[in-house]
């Protein structure tokens, strides 16, 4: 079930190396591979909040952090970084390991307006490798342009059908706990440098599937919409179109958050070893750049 898809090779093979690199440096090799890509893995950045907010000032304005209702810990290194941890629940390890769930693919700030340009995560600890894979928390990255590209090719008509009432129909929903501008655009929209038709812009929220249901009052022959959205998010899901690999200490993903989602595997939060209670380590530093 390894998901060595295409990204994932090209993401690893055309790294940028930072190690013992000025940040500018470091700044021009990620700007000449998000013109190629959209979007680049940097190897041995150093584990810096201030380094790593200076380097994502090259690339916009970082978004202030919001702290959610999560399972996840969130203490700030910065007060535009999501902390990104895994709590301990006190007491609940009573079986072997305890599994958080994983992480849908999803964009940052799906909801707002206007859309963020960037996100990005820098791995502090990889955490557990010794578990089963699926199980480590492994980062998960979609590309749309390839999804679509490919579901085109699968399935035609279906595809077709799904794509246009997705890129056509207008919605706009809340956060969960942020009040922010609220995007109106359809769930696909066109971005003003696109490459060809299915090179859009998506904004997806991780619950969308059960958030719809709510405002479906505002939507036009819904049933229609619920299927595309359906077919979907269920092709989304799908690991084998979706870059998976494990992240070092040092890794520094940034991507295009129009046209890339990022999501996450499950992750084993607590084991017991010894009769005692471990805690997973596994630590992130994300922040969203508009
Ligand atoms: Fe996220």
């Amino acid at each position: 079930m390894t998901a060595d898809n295409e990204l994932a090779r090209v993401l690893r093979d055309e790294h940028v190396d930072a190690q013992d690199k000025p940040v500018p440096e470091i700044v021009a090799g990620t700007r000449a591979q998000l013109a190629r890509r959209r979007i680049c893995l940097v190897r041995g950045f150093p584990v810096v909040a201030d380094t790593y907010m200076e380097f994502l000032h090259h690339f916009g304005e970082p978004l202030a952090n919001y702290s959610s209702r999560s399972d996840l810990e969130k203490d700030d290194p910065h007060p535009q970084i999501n902390r990104v941890k895994y709590k301990s629940k006190q007491g609940t390890a009573k079986s072997v390991h305890y599994v958080a769930g994983g992480l849908r693919p999803h964009s940052a700030r799906s909801w707002a307006a206007p859309r963020p340009a960037y996100f990005s995560m820098l791995f502090v600890e990889p955490g557990w490798r010794d578990a089963p894979e699926g199980e480590r928390g492994e980062s998960v990255v979609v590309s749309w342009h390839d999804l679509f590209t490919k579901l085109a090719e699968r399935d035609p008509e279906d595809f077709a059908e799904h794509f246009a009432r997705l890129s056509k129909v207008p919605i706009t929903f809340e956060a969960n706990n942020v009040r922010e501008k609220l995007s109106d655009s359809p769930l696909f929209y066109p971005l003003p440098d696109a490459r060809d038709p299915y090179d859009v812009g998506v904004r997806l929220k991780q619950d969308l599937r059960d958030k719809i249901v709510g405002i479906k009052d505002s939507i036009p022959e819904f049933g229609a919409y619920q299927k595309a959205l359906d077919y979907f998010l269920d092709a989304s899901d799908e690991e084998r179109y979706q870059a998976c690999f494990p992240m070092e200490a040092g890794d520094l993903l940034i991507l295009d958050n129009n046209r890339f989602a990022h999501g996450r595997r499950k992750i084993i939060g607590e084991r017991i070893v010894d009769g005692e209670v471990r805690t997973n380590h596994r630590e992130l530093w994300s922040v969203t750049v508009a």
